[in-house]
């Protein structure tokens, strides 16, 4: 039923009910039921003690599997969906090689309405209920995706990407007009159903002084909108931009004398940072986001989550599609586990599954709607099957305790796992999709 939006929509959900609110201590209800109704979840707790106005809506029964918030991913490129997994050797060479390329296709209105479906299909698949985009350059891909998200009802933020240099003159704005195509976006979208525009820079290279000028005015005329970018993800990165930023005392100074970072900023990757780095990050209350499948795809390095939260940074974790080889938030946390553990860091089940959903709320400001299955919430929610390949099923039959049975679900699981993804009450994973091209369509820009 995709174009339903928020309605007349009345449903008990059961299931085993998990979730996180503060701290790493879940919720549970064993024998669950959450009331949904009009998008928001009315009611949630033990199905013994549902009250009586809800017991003749229909009912959805998922026995004994999990529901748990839908997966947040907070940095995701809309364009780079076609790009996941472009052979090669590190970041320059990746965005020169492929992603360059690729993003140019998304000039053209017809092509990006297509691929917005197919990218809200695969969130969806995904069990990603909410994520924050890049799109390209082209204000018509931000606005096509977030027309397909208002249409769904999906709860999206994007922003086109502003560069005005060292890409291809098919990607580049100008500082104007970069200020003012993110002005109109904001003007038609943000609030828009549950979509909002965030200010999207896309990394310190690909800027102009004036750019980041004009950047820093966004920031201050709408601080309630977020910023995305790039920040210390390569070495060779980090040695251009100290040549492009001379005066900077560093890498993440550049964005910050031009006055971007606030606690309303995401900042990709943050692998490579000096102390005073770490401590400006923490000042200024932005937040760090781990990408582990592409950090360690793109073999950028590794994020030390320890000392990041030491110091008193906000962090995130996300799948930065297609620098990042999964869209699936599990297999994420699956990679990040391990790009922790080679450390010595240990991240306990809870603390991954908190992060995935109440944390990433929390990164992107947004915890009084999504990320908790409290009453009152938006019903963006999942279903999970520890059961769900025979592998999982094999190990499953050992699992006596929710923590572990969430491990292995971080571990072994994916999309597969996922057996259902309620967007806004209204059960869509399983229903048609819509973005698949018609037989015979080609949706080459060339
Ligand atoms: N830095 C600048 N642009 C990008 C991008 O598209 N992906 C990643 N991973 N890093 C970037
Ligand atoms: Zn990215």
């Amino acid at each position: 039923m995709v174009g339903t939006v928020v309605g007349t929509v009345k449903r008990v959900v059961r299931g085993r009910l998990v979730w996180f609110e503060d701290d790493d201590q879940p919720i549970v209800y064993e024998r669950g039921a959450l009331a949904v109704e009009d998008g928001q979840i009315r009611w949630s707790g033990d199905f013994s003690a549902l009250p009586e106005i809800f017991k003749d809506w229909p009912h959805d029964d998922h026995g004994t599997r999990i529901i748990t918030p839908g997966f947040i991913d907070p940095h995701i490129h809309f364009p780079q969906s076609q790009v996941v997994g472009s052979y090669a050797g590190s970041l320059l060479e990746w965005l020169n090689t492929y992603t360059f390329i690729e993003e140019q296709r998304y000039g053209e209105a017809a092509f990006c309405a297509v691929m917005a479906n197919r990218f809200l299909d695969q969130l969806i698949q995904h069990g990603t209920t909410t994520c924050v985009a890049f799109a390209s350059v082209h204000k018509v891909a931000a606005s096509s995706l977030l027309d397909a998200a208002v249409e769904r009802n999906y709860r999206l933020v994007t922003g086109k990407s502003m560069m005005d240099r060292n890409a291809p003159e098919a990607l580049l704005d100008t500082a104007q007009t970069s200020y003012d195509d993110t002005k109109d976006l904001i003007a038609g979208w943000h609030g828009k159903g549950r979509v909002e525009v965030a200010i999207t820079p896309r990394f310190a290279l690909t800027s102009t002084e004036a750019q980041m000028e004009a950047i820093g005015d966004l920031v201050r005329e709408y601080p309630d909108c977020l910023l995305q970018t790039h920040l210390s993800e390569n070495l060779a990165e980090l040695e251009a931009v100290r040549e492009a930023y001379p005066s900077a005392l560093d890498y993440t100074d550049v964005y910050d004398r031009y006055g971007h970072l606030t606690s309303k900023s995401l900042m990709g990757h943050c692998i490579h940072l000096s102390n005073r780095e770490v401590s400006c990050l923490a000042e200024r209350g932005s937040v760090a986001v781990f990408c582990p499948t592409s950090n360690l795809f793109l073999g950028s390095g590794l994020f030390d989550m320890q000392r990041l939260t030491d110091a008193g940074v906000r962090t995130a974790i996300a799948t930065d599609i297609g620098g990042g080889t999964s869209w699936s938030m599990l297999s994420t946390l699956s990679e990040g586990y391990k790009v922790l553990n080679v450390q010595g860091q240990r991240w306990h089940p809870f603390s991954m599954f908190r992060q995935a959903t109440r944390g990433n709320a929390e990164a992107i400001g947004m915890e009084d709607r999504i990320g908790s299955l409290r009453a009152g919430m938006e019903a963006d929610f999942i279903v999970l099957d520890v059961e769900a390949t025979s592998a999982m099923a094999l190990r499953a039959e050992t699992v006596t305790s929710l923590e572990e049975e969430l491990f292995v679900l971080a571990i072994l699981g994916d999309d597969r796992a996922v057996v259902e993804v309620y967007i806004a009450g209204i059960p869509s994973k399983t229903v048609n999709q819509i973005g698949k091209p018609l037989a015979g369509q080609s949706y080459s820009a060339t």
